[in-house]
């Protein structure tokens, strides 16, 4: 079956069309041997089996990764680029193997277009430094209201160095974006656009294609923050055409503190290094440094270089059980689960987009999000309570946060079942 970047929702319906390889999919995937390459997801909280629902902010490890992790340090653990040695020259071929595994997966014309970074906070600030340059007074950058803190704040600090104007795409009620008015934002002034493919805080899938076509129409540049995306789907950046794609290894079964960032050959051409040390100098003099050929002009210091290389193995993992298969699967958790919690009285959800991944925001009348959250806890679900570093959003629903469950392939309809009985049961103590 061929893959396609679409929404979990698109992809079920092209599913509904050609049963069969719905069936197929499904004949291959059996979630308790998946769950069994989760050595934590045995583990209990509180006394109770742990169900872990905050997937959004870090997914769980499998023993193929963490195996990664130990290979690395009992037998290739030496710094890269940098020695003749056995060790180091095996560790260097590790790590560019792992870009080039990146860019394979994405889709990127160039291994040199895939710079490893801590992660996407730091691939989009690294970009948003960059465009100091290139920006002026009567520039406008576009962003939307759906964003993660970190996609808004490298931004507004981009718009204080040049005096470029911050535009916001609105929202509705449904938590989609209005269209129309990104319409009408778009100018010849416009010189960036940037907003993230999924939002983390209420699961809406954006239409990124609409916005690249238009945004490049005007000569604006896209970037993507993917950090949500990449979980669930497989995005093709040459079909995209996206200029920036930024995305964490430890959303998608990796370690924390590692992420790629995808810029195009001709931008990261363009844009000037975001910090000086080792490995990303051509020559030194004091009067005058020359920068490296990318990607090492953007990877100053010693890398995470472990991480680079089991992000490579958290790849493979994820690709072993294929994202048709994961976005089938999470598309049935997310309607079980609405349907079951939408059945408890006084409980709304945020963010009821019909293009939306495995993400569900919401409140119990009358109760702090925290509480609910604590309870849970107390009965070994893991949630996320708060405004999810999404505080725009949280105001534009007037609440001040919401419980986010947040569900990856890995997890149960039981597990569902286990949340909806202990959301009851916070309800019946709090209210
Ligand atoms: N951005 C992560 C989240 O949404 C941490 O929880």
């Amino acid at each position: 079956m061929k893959l396609i970047p679409l929404s979990a929702v698109a992809l079920c319906e092209e599913l509904q069309q050609m049963p069969q390889s719905g069936l197929e999919i499904f004949a291959m995937f059996n979630v308790n041997d998946i769950r069994k390459d989760f050595p934590i997801l045995s583990r209990k909280v509180n006394g109770k089996p742990l169900v872990y629902f905050d997937n959004a902010a870090t997914s769980q490890t499998p023993q193929q990764v963490i195996d990664a992790i130990v290979d690395y340090y009992s037998n290739y653990n030496a710094n890269i680029h940098r020695g003749v040695h056995t060790l180091s020259q095996e560790a260097t071929d590790l790590y560019e193997a792992a870009r080039k595994k990146i860019q394979t997966h994405f889709n990127a014309k160039f291994s040199h277009e895939i710079i490893l970074t801590s992660g996407t906070t730091h691939g989009i600030n690294l970009i948003a430094n960059g465009f100091s340059s290139l920006l002026k007074k009567d520039d406008e950058i576009i962003v939307s209201a759906l964003e993660h803190h970190s996609n808004i704040v490298p931004w507004q600090m981009l718009c204080e160095r040049t005096g470029a104007t911050l535009k916001v795409i609105p929202m509705n009620e449904q938590g989609e974006l209005v269209m129309p008015e990104f319409d009408k934002l778009l100018t010849s002034n416009t010189k960036l656009v940037f907003l993230n493919h999924i939002s983390n805080a209420l699961g809406t899938i954006n239409p990124i294609e609409y916005i690249i076509e238009k945004a490049h129409a005007v000569d604006a540049a896209v970037l993507i923050d993917g950090a949500q995306a990449t979980p669930h789907i497989k995005p093709d950046l040459q079909a995209l055409d996206v200029d920036f794609y930024v995305a964490s290894a430890h959303k998608m079964c990796g370690p924390t503190g590692v992420g790629m960032l995808y810029g195009k050959e001709k931008w990261l051409k363009k844009l000037p290094p975001y910090q000086g040390g080792g490995e990303m100098i051509a020559e030194v003099t004091f009067e005058k440094t020359t920068y490296a050929d990318l990607p090492h002009k953007f990877e100053a210091g010693t890398p995470n270089i472990a991480g680079g290389i089991v992000f490579g193995a958290a790849i493979d993992y994820m690709n072993s059980i294929g994202f048709d298969t994961i976005a089938t699967y999470e598309n049935e958790l997310l309607e079980y689960a609405t349907a079951q919690l939408l059945s408890i009285d006084g409980l709304k959800i945020y963010g009821t987009s019909k293009t939306k991944t495995s993400v569900i925001s919401f409140n119990l009348e009358g109760i702090h999000p925290y509480d609910v959250g604590a309870i849970l806890d107390k009965l070994g679900i893991a949630v996320r309570t708060g405004h999810h570093c999404a505080q725009p959003i949280m105001d534009f629903y007037k609440i001040p946060g919401t419980i986010r469950a947040s569900f990856a392939f890995y997890n149960t309809k039981e597990e569902i079942d286990a949340l909806v009985e202990g959301v009851k049961k916070a309800k019946m103590m709090l209210a």
